[in-house]
């Protein structure tokens, strides 16, 4: 290729280099919440309000009680690379401020219609005007000591950035996740946060990080949260760590501090989540938040646009500190049977199992059908086990129910395996007629689960249950923040949900196979999920994977102990679906062991 009309070398006027640069430091509206957040903390504010209008796309208003700016300062530091906050580059390798570029105003100024307003020690305060970069206006005003930064407009002048912005949940979402973990790292802070007109969290200096802890992350998770705390030479880790079903699919629960920033680090999570080993099912991170401290030159922040990725100097100490650290904390904790129980830590209900029996029971009554039929032969009960013999009288074999009426009455395939036993309450044993089959409890129920609410969605409707008691629940604010977005589908499933002031609701109907399931922690998961899907899940995936979740809350989970007519039972209904041997989450339901391969592990053949 020829060059053609080859242009001379030219220095990018401001304006255009800082709307470049903008490109890399805002890329949403809750990196401008962020960016703000953090001005104002670096400013040592005790008071924040966060005023945001249509996912900060219309409006963004942070103001401050802090140090705030004089004229001259205000002026500068809406210029690219004006800082107070570091002065030599020795000073980059020690940062102890949140801030240090001297781009998130100039940057978030180039993109939008923006106001600053600020009084430090003068008199009367400034209030600076710009517009895509160019200072228009500049006038003085009475105001309180403090800052206020007001961006309306956000991306006006750069339309394809525009373009790139998520639904207004998904980006609501995003800056009340952003608005959490600031109100983590700093307890001590007031916090408000108002998303179009609606206050979505209003907090009072807490006590200690653990109170923090409990107001943000909400009344129902607070008592699965474990302390976790350690230290190691200059290392110092302070945190809770969450109950081993408090879990997602994805690490959004694992909130990362790093000397009070809000860091991502994968190896970190994976440090965490492999301390739990197999306590946590295949595919989930547990939820967390751990406050990690150590001296500023141990560490490099300054290495991504977002300054949310650090560098550590010696980052497999960092890992083995925290690995170690929440092991320890979990042998303690109650889940491991450790005597630990710190204030405000409640035990799981006792009664666990049996409100799996019930359920289960519960279940099959539920589907119970009018017709049945003889157990076929090939049946042999478990060996010196009365169990067969002791099913309820009104117990019938369950149909299959694609077998048509007027078809021979035939025996499934799982149904006719003998059940040998349960195995760590999680897996059922299985005689089949190639060897022994393993059964994952959890994973073949929620398949069974899954397959019904599938089919009675597309025969248009899943049937709902009026609860008698309706449950109240606290939601966190990035689920607050997607309610009213979700609302229709989650109607569609036969949820009722209604505001019940502050950041409660009160749930009046669920779909009716979660009758006696965990109905609150099924709707706090859904909202979740659409918060990070951001509704952006389309049709048949959307729904699927809303009724995946449904399925997954009403089914047995793994170290739930169940008795003989409950596997049996399972084992029945696990003919009545079409199996594609995987659970809604992809992993397999069943495995089979060969005759083959055990007598070659024993040895009897080659
Ligand atoms: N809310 C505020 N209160 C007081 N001073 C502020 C506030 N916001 C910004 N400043 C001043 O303006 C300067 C520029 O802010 P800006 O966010 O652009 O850069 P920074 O915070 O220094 O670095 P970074 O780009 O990493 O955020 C800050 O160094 C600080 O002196
Ligand atoms: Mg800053």
């Amino acid at each position: 290729m020829s060059a053609v009309n080859p242009r001379p070398v030219r220095v990018l006027p401001e304006a255009i280099a800082n709307r470049i640069a903008a490109g890399e430091v805002v890329e949403r509206p809750a990196s401008v919440v962020k960016e703000l957040l953090e001005n104002a903390i670096d400013a040592g504010a005790e008071k924040i309000v966060v005023e945001v209008e249509k996912a900060g796309k219309a409006k963004i208003r942070v103001l401050d009680d802090g140090g705030g700016m004089d004229r001259d300062d205000a002026r500068l530091a809406v210029q690219r690379h004006a800082t107070s906050k570091i002065t030599d580059e020795g000073d980059l390798f020690n940062i102890r401020t949140l801030g240090f570029r001297g781009e998130a105003l100039p940057s978030i100024a180039s993109v939008s219609l923006f106001r600053l307003t600020s009084r430090a020690e003068s008199p009367v305060g400034v209030r600076l005007h710009i517009e895509g970069g160019s200072l228009v206006g500049e006038e003085e005003v009475a105001f309180p000591r403090g800052t206020e930064v007001e961006v309306r407009n956000l991306f006006y002048n750069t339309p394809a950035r525009q373009k790139f912005l998520k639904s207004d949940a998904a980006e609501a979402a995003a800056i009340a996740e952003t608005v959490e973990r600031v109100a983590l790292a700093c307890p001590k802070l007031r916090l408000r946060y108002v998303h179009n007109g609606r206050e979505i969290l209003n907090l009072q200096a807490a006590e200690d990080l653990y109170d923090r802890i409990a107001a943000v992350l909400g009344s129902a998770v607070y008592p699965k949260l474990f302390p976790a705390k350690g230290r190691r030479g200059a290392l110092a880790l302070d945190g809770m760590i969450g109950a081993p079903d408090l879990t997602r699919p994805n690490p959004g629960q694992v909130h990362l501090f790093l000397n009070g920033r809000p860091i991502r680090d994968r190896r970190l999570v994976h440090a965490l989540s492999s301390a739990y080993g197999t306590l946590l099912d295949p595919g989930r991170y547990p939820t967390a938040v751990l406050m990690l401290t150590m001296p500023g030159d141990r560490v490099d922040v300054n290495v991504h646009p977002a300054k949310s990725e650090v560098r550590f100097v010696d980052h497999g100490e960092v890992y083995s500190f925290i690995h170690e650290t929440v092991r320890e904390a979990l042998g303690r904790s109650p889940w491991l049977g450790g005597a630990g129980t710190p204030a405000g830590w409640r035990a799981p209900a006792a009664d666990v199992p049996e409100r799996v029996a019930e359920a289960m029971l519960k279940f099959e009554a539920q589907h119970r059908q009018q017709h049945s039929f003889p157990i076929a032969g090939g049946y042999r009960p478990m060996p010196g086990a009365a169990h067969a013999e002791a099913l309820p009288a009104d117990e019938p074999s369950s149909p299959l129910p694609t077998v048509e009426a007027g078809e021979p009455p035939m025996i499934g395939f799982f149904s006719s395996l003998p059940v040998l036993a349960q195995l760590r309450n999680t897996y059922i044993l299985v005689s089949t007629p190639r060897g022994l089959g393993i059964i994952d409890q959890h994973a073949a129920h929620e398949r069974i689960n899954f397959e019904r609410l599938k089919e009675a969605h597309a025969r248009g409707g899943v049937a709902k249950q009026m609860l008698l008691f309706p449950v109240r629940l606290d939601l966190a604010p990035r689920q607050l923040a997607v309610l009213e977005d979700a609302a229709p589908h989650l109607s569609g499933l036969g949820f009722e949900v209604e505001p019940f002031g502050g950041d409660s609701v009160q749930i009046r109907a669920v779909p009716q196979l979660l009758a006696g399931a965990d109905a609150a922690g099924t709707l706090r998961d859904l909202l979740d999920d659409y918060a990070e899907a951001g509704g952006s899940r389309a049709g048949e995936a959307a729904v699927e994977h809303v009724l995946a979740t449904v399925a997954c809350h009403a089914s047995v989970r793994a170290n739930d102990a169940l008795n003989y007519e409950q596997m049996t039972a399972l084992l029945r209904r696990m003919d009545g679906i079409s199996f594609s041997a995987a659970c809604p989450h992809g992993r397999p339901v069943f495995i089979e062991i060969t005759d083959v391969e055990l007598e070659k592990r024993f040895g009897r053949i080659k």
